[in-house]
C-alpha cells in the first residue's frame, strides 16, 4: 500500500454498537457489514467476540461473509479474549485481532490496580500470543493522550517489536486538542526507533467536538489508518465521522496529499442505512449527511449556486451521493435489468435472495409507476436482510376521514401457533395508532412506542414511505429497547408493519438472546 493511502479502519460494529440505543440484531449487522464492503473501507471492526455470545456469533458470520476487505476482532490483553477473538474471526480472508490495554495512569493505577511494569508486560505478551494466530495484529494503548509520553513511546516500541503491525493511539476520553494530538503522533515518530515497521492509526472521541479535527492532525504528523464511525456514533459523544474525515481528506487533496479507498458516492446510502437500522436520525446540520448539509437557503448563496456551484459549495452533493433519485425501473422492466441494476449499484444475491427481492419489488411495482434505486436500496433490506420474526402481518383495512373516527382491523399471523390467524380492530388517533392498539389488542404485549419516524424515500405522493419506531417492553424487571422499520406506499401499513418488526425483535431478545450483559465487557 502506498505511504499516501490513508487506511479507513470502521468500527461502527464495534465501538458505535455498543453504545446505549445503537445495539443492532445479527441481520442489521449483516446488512450494514455488507454497505461497509459496498462503501470500500479497508478494515470491519466487527465486534468484541468475547463480551457476549451474540457478538461472538456476528462477529462470526461477518467474517465469513465479506470479501476484499479485513475484519478485526476487539480482544483485551488476556490470552481468553484473544483466543475467542481469533475463534471469531478465523474464516475471514484476512483476520486482524485488535487487542489494547490502558497505558496512563489513571487507569493502571485505580482501574487495574497495577504497575506500568506489568502492564508492559502484558501488552508484549497479548501481542505475542495474537501473532501466533495471524500476522495482522493491532495493539491500542488505551487513553493514550492522558498518558506519560515516555512510558506510551515505549510501550510502542515494546508491542511493535513484539509483532503488532498496526499501533492505534486512542483518545479514548476525547480529551486532546488537534495541536497537541498531532505533536503526539509527532513525538511518537521521533522517539520510537521502529516506528516505521507498523501502520500508525488514530481513535479519536468526540467529547469535545474535536474528533475529526484531531484525527486529521494526527494523518498530517504521518499517522496512516482513522478508526471512524458512520454519522459519527460511538461511546457517549462518539467517534471521528468516517464521512467527515473522508470528505476532508478528498476535499482538501491538496492540502494532505493522501487518499482513501472509500466509493464516497455511498456515503449517504450507508448513513441513512444506519439511520433505519438504529432509528436514530442525523441532525440536519450534520456535515455530509444531514438534511441541510447541502441546502442554500439564503438568497445571496442560492443565486450564486445557480450561477455556478462552486461558489457556495465546497464539495458537489453527487460526490456523497446525495441526489441520485435515478430512474431505474416499473412494471415491464424485466428481470436482467432489475438484476443489471442492483448489480451497478453493488449488490450480489444470491439466488434465494433474488428469488425474494423479486417478489416485493413486483409488488411495489404494481402500485408505483417509477421504482428509483433509492427504493430499490429499501426493499433489499426488507426482502433480504429482515429476520423472520414470530408475528406476520397478513392484512391490514384502515378506515379514517376528516368526520368519522379511524379505525383499523390488522390479521397477523403467529409461527408461535402453527401460523394461526387472528385479527382484531381498534380506534385510535389515526389509522397508524387504530392499528397499533389492534396489534396491542391481538397479541397482548406491554410494548408501547416511544418514537415515530417517518421518511418519504423518494418524492411523489406515490413514494414510498419508510417509518422508524423505537419500542419498549418491561421484561424481567429491565426495559429492553428495541427498534422496528416497515416500508410501504400507505403510511399506515408502514407504521403498523414497523411496530410489528420492533414486537418480533423483543420477542427475539427474550426468547434467543437474552439480556446482553455488557457491563463488564464494556470498553
Ligand atoms: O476508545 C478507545 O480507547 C477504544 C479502544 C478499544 C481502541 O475504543
Ligand atoms: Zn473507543
Amino acid at each position: 500500500m502506498n505511504d499516501n493511502r490513508i487506511i479507513i479502519f470502521d468500527t461502527t460494529l464495534r465501538d458505535g454498537e455498543q453504545s446505549p440505543g445503537f445495539s443492532m440484531n445479527m441481520d442489521e449487522k449483516l446488512h450494514f457489514a455488507d454497505q461497509l464492503s459496498r462503501l470500500g473501507v479497508d478494515v470491519i471492526e466487527a465486534g468484541f467476540p468475547r463480551s457476549s455470545q451474540g457478538d461472538f456469533e456476528s462477529v462470526k458470520r461477518i467474517a465469513g461473509r465479506v470479501k476484499g476487505v479485513q475484519v478485526a476482532g476487539l480482544a483485551r490483553a488476556n490470552s481468553e479474549d484473544i483466543d475467542v477473538a481469533w475463534d471469531a474471526i478465523r474464516g475471514a480472508e484476512n483476520p486482524r485481532i485488535h487487542t489494547f490495554i490502558s497505558s496512563s495512569d489513571i487507569h493502571i493505577v485505580h482501574q487495574f490496580k497495577k504497575t506500568r511494569e506489568e502492564v508492559l508486560e502484558l501488552a508484549v505478551a497479548a501481542v505475542k500470543r495474537a501473532k501466533g494466530y495471524t500476522s495482522n495484529v493491532e495493539f491500542s494503548p488505551m487513553d493514550a493522550t492522558r498518558s506519560d509520553r515516555a512510558y506510551l513511546a515505549q510501550m510502542v516500541q515494546a508491542t511493535i517489536e513484539a509483532g503488532a503491525t498496526t499501533v492505534n493511539i486512542p483518545d479514548t476520553v476525547g480529551y486532546s486538542i488537534p495541536s497537541e494530538f498531532g505533536d503526539l503522533i509527532r513525538y511518537l515518530f521521533a522517539n520510537v526507533p521502529s516506528i516505521h515497521k507498523a501502520v500508525i492509526s488514530v481513535h479519536c472521541h468526540n467529547d469535545l467536538g474535536l474528533a475529526v479535527a484531531n484525527a486529521l492532525a494526527a494523518v498530517e504528523a504521518g499517522a496512516r489508518q482513522i478508526e471512524c464511525t458512520v454519522n459519527g456514533i460511538g461511546e457517549r459523544a462518539g467517534n471521528t465521522s468516517l464521512e467527515e474525515a473522508v470528505m476532508a481528506v478528498k476535499t482538501r487533496a491538496g492540502l494532505f496529499n493522501c487518499t482513501t479507498g472509500i466509493n464516497t458516492k455511498q456515503i449517504m446510502s450507508t448513513s441513512k442505512l444506519l439511520t433505519h437500522i438504529t432509528g436514530v436520525t442525523v441532525q440536519p446540520n450534520k456535515a455530509i449527511v444531514g438534511a441541510n448539509a447541502f441546502a442554500h437557503e439564503s438568497g445571496i448563496h442560492q443565486d450564486g449556486v445557480l450561477k455556478n456551484a462552486m461558489t457556495y459549495e465546497i464539495m458537489s452533493p453527487e460526490d456523497v451521493g446525495i441526489g441520485r433519485s435515478t430512474l431505474v425501473l416499473g412494471k415491464h422492466s424485466g428481470r436482467h435489468a432489475v438484476i443489471e441494476r442492483l448489480k451497478s449499484m453493488g449488490y450480489s444475491l444470491s439466488d434465494d435472495e433474488l428469488e425474494r427481492f423479486f417478489k416485493y419489488f413486483k409488488a411495489l411495482a404494481d402500485v408505483k409507476k417509477q421504482v428509483f434505486e433509492e427504493d430499490l436500496e429499501v426493499l433489499i433490506g426488507e426482502a433480504v436482510y429482515k429476520e423472520k420474526g414470530r408475528f406476520k402481518v397478513t392484512n391490514v383495512q384502515v378506515s379514517t376521514g376528516m368526520y368519522s373516527p379511524p379505525m383499523t382491523l390488522v390479521t397477523l399471523k403467529d409461527r408461535d401457533r402453527d401460523g394461526a390467524e387472528s385479527f382484531d380492530v381498534a380506534h385510535g388517533n389515526g389509522g397508524v395508532d387504530a392499528g397499533v392498539n389492534a396489534v396491542i389488542k391481538i397479541t397482548g404485549t406491554g410494548a408501547r412506542i416511544r418514537t415515530f419516524n417517518l421518511v418519504a424515500i423518494t418524492g411523489g405522493s406515490d413514494a414510498l414511505c419508510e417509518v422508524t419506531v423505537t419500542a419498549e417492553e418491561e421484561y424481567e424487571g429491565r426495559m429492553l429497547r428495541v427498534t422496528g422499520n416497515g416500508v410501504n406506499i400507505d403510511i399506515s401499513v408502514a407504521g403498523i408493519l414497523s411496530f410489528v418488526d420492533a414486537l418480533n425483535k423483543l420477542e427475539y431478545r427474550k426468547k434467543v438472546n437474552g439480556i446482553r450483559e455488557r457491563v463488564e465487557a464494556r470498553v
